[in-house]
């Protein structure tokens, strides 16, 4: 690339970029500088983010929020396809074909100390004890008790529009993907919609069939993860209306939606997703009633009521929290096997699925996820003596077939670790570990089952000695295929 603007550096080194963009093909965020031209900076990109941040008589160039929020708060984010130029006169914006753009600054509200660790050993650790307050920040003013409501003026979709939907598709990849898998639980459970998911990365090239009667909900926590940008355009190419969820304000994601419900999860720099995740999950619960009210599926009553034991769900976490050292025994007891099992079923098997997901990033221990009902048809075969089996047992209606999937491992002589919310019902006997959470609505359950599976994650990774803020091979955010 930089012997291509070469070639063209006669026009001048912002017109010479301008010429070798045109002719590159596939994803890049380039800052270009030149010893011909001291005094400018040229960017460019079509793909991966690109953030210029305009402090107090400097600019700078980072590929994301976090990297200038300790000298300003002001960005200008740059669209695919547009090319920035910083001189000492400023800062200016046209297209690859020169055509000028208008510059759009945004204020980043986030504190840069909230980047810090804050006294915890690790960003991940840290991140884990704000589900609390994120969780708080993600429903606050967008739930009213009184008379009973969930407000998503945001989603930019009117009520009569919201209920000529047929259907809902959300894609998303990785952690988003198992929130998805939970908002399908919830979207049909409560908005009385038929809901699909699919892994963005799937969805473009599988020719989903969709059209203007389905709302596509993307969930991505940076807003830049290119198989969910790929996913969004597939859907809005054929007709149907894209809302996103999101953490990152700006991001590509955003500015491609029709509406976006962003989560209030703050920065998160931990590569394994946690808060995020658990905002996603509130976003969806807020969507899913907000939904079940407009079609009138709910009652006011019943979204109050919902909505009320949300409001105790941050109460409900920190008490988990407060027991972290009861999940760091276990991890201690676990740390040095070579594989795991996780088993959930109904709304809760995606937070099996996440758990397992979860440990493998952080400690790089095979682990499993799997509905509970699947376990006969294969995994069963890897259970032994040497295998710990977490299991996801709460009151809901399939707890007493989480209490066979107990028994069946228990017999073939597995660790078995059971996360429930009646650590006194006589089935725990059979389980060597038992860790309670309190009791709620079966529909957030996801949101307390989390917590105990991320500390875990964490524990053993931390045990093991491995480099949990930045695992390895893995990426923030993944803006390539
Ligand atoms: O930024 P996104 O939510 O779109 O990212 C999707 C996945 O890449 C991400 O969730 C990934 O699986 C995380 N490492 C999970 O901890």
């Amino acid at each position: 690339m930089a012997h291509l603007v070469e070639e063209y550096l006669d026009a001048g080194l912002e017109e010479a970029v301008r010429r070798a963009v045109r002719k590159l093909k596939g994803v890049f965020a380039l800052v270009v500088i030149s010893s011909s031209a001291p005094e400018l900076i040229v960017s460019a990109r079509n793909g991966p983010p690109l953030v210029i941040g305009m402090g107090e008589g400097e600019y700078l160039v980072a590929s994301d929020v976090p990297a200038v929020l300790g000298l300003t708060r002001k960005v200008l984010h740059l669209d695919d396809g547009q090319l920035a130029v910083i001189s000492p006169q400023g800062a200016r914006m046209t297209d690859f074909a020169g055509k000028r753009q208008p510059l759009r600054v945004k204020k980043i509200t986030w504190d840069a100390t909230m980047a810090e660790k804050d006294g915890f050993k690790h960003f991940m650790l840290k991140e884990i004890y704000e589900q609390p307050r994120a969780v708080t920040d993600t429903f606050r003013g967008r739930l009213s008790l009184e008379p009973g409501g969930v407000f998503l003026d945001e989603l930019g979709l009117k009520p009569e529009r919201l209920r000529r939907f047929k259907k809902v598709h959300l894609v998303a990849c990785g952690t988003s993907w198992h929130a998805a898998l939970v908002g399908k639980f919830l979207i049909e459970g409560l908005a009385g919609m038929p809901a699909e998911v699919d892994w963005a990365s799937e969805y473009r090239y599988r020719d989903p069939i969709t059209s203007r009667d389905v709302l596509t909900v993307a969930i991505s926590q940076s807003g830049e993860t290119a198989d969910t940008l790929a996913a969004m355009r597939e859907a809005k190419s054929k007709s149907s209306p894209v809302v996103s969820i999101c953490n990152v304000v700006g991001s590509m994601m955003t500015r491609g939606s029709k509406g976006v419900v962003y989560t209030h999860a703050g920065p998160e720099i931990g590569v394994a997703s946690t808060k995020a995740f658990t905002t996603q999950l509130t976003a969806l619960i807020l969507l899913a009633l907000h939904l079940g009210q407009v079609r009138r599926h709910l009652t006011r009553k019943q979204v109050r009521e919902l909505g009320a034991e949300l409001m105790r769900i941050p109460g409900k976490m920190e008490s988990i929290l407060r027991r972290d050292a009861d999940i760091a025994a276990i991890a201690r007891r676990t740390a040095r096997a070579s594989n795991y099992l996780f088993l959930g079923r109904g709304i809760n098997y995606p937070i099996a699925l996440e758990g397992a997901l979860k440990l493998k990033e952080i400690s790089y221990i095979h682990a499993e996820g799997y509905s509970g009902g699947e376990m006969k048809h294969g995994p069963i075969a890897l259970i032994d003596s040497k295998m710990p089996v977490l299991t996801l047992v709460v009151h809901d209606k399939v707890r007493q077939k989480m209490t066979s999937n107990m028994e069946e491992a228990q017999a073939r002589g597995a660790t078995l670790i059971a996360i429930t919310d009646d650590g006194r019902h006589p089935s725990m006997h059979k389980a060597e570990e038992v860790f309670t959470v309190p009791r709620t609505s079966p529909w957030l359950y996801p949101l307390l089952l989390s917590l105990p599976l991320q500390l875990l994650a964490y524990h053993v990774a931390d045990i093991r000695g491995c480099d949990i803020d930045q695992p390895r091979n893995l990426a923030k955010s993944v803006t390539v295929e």
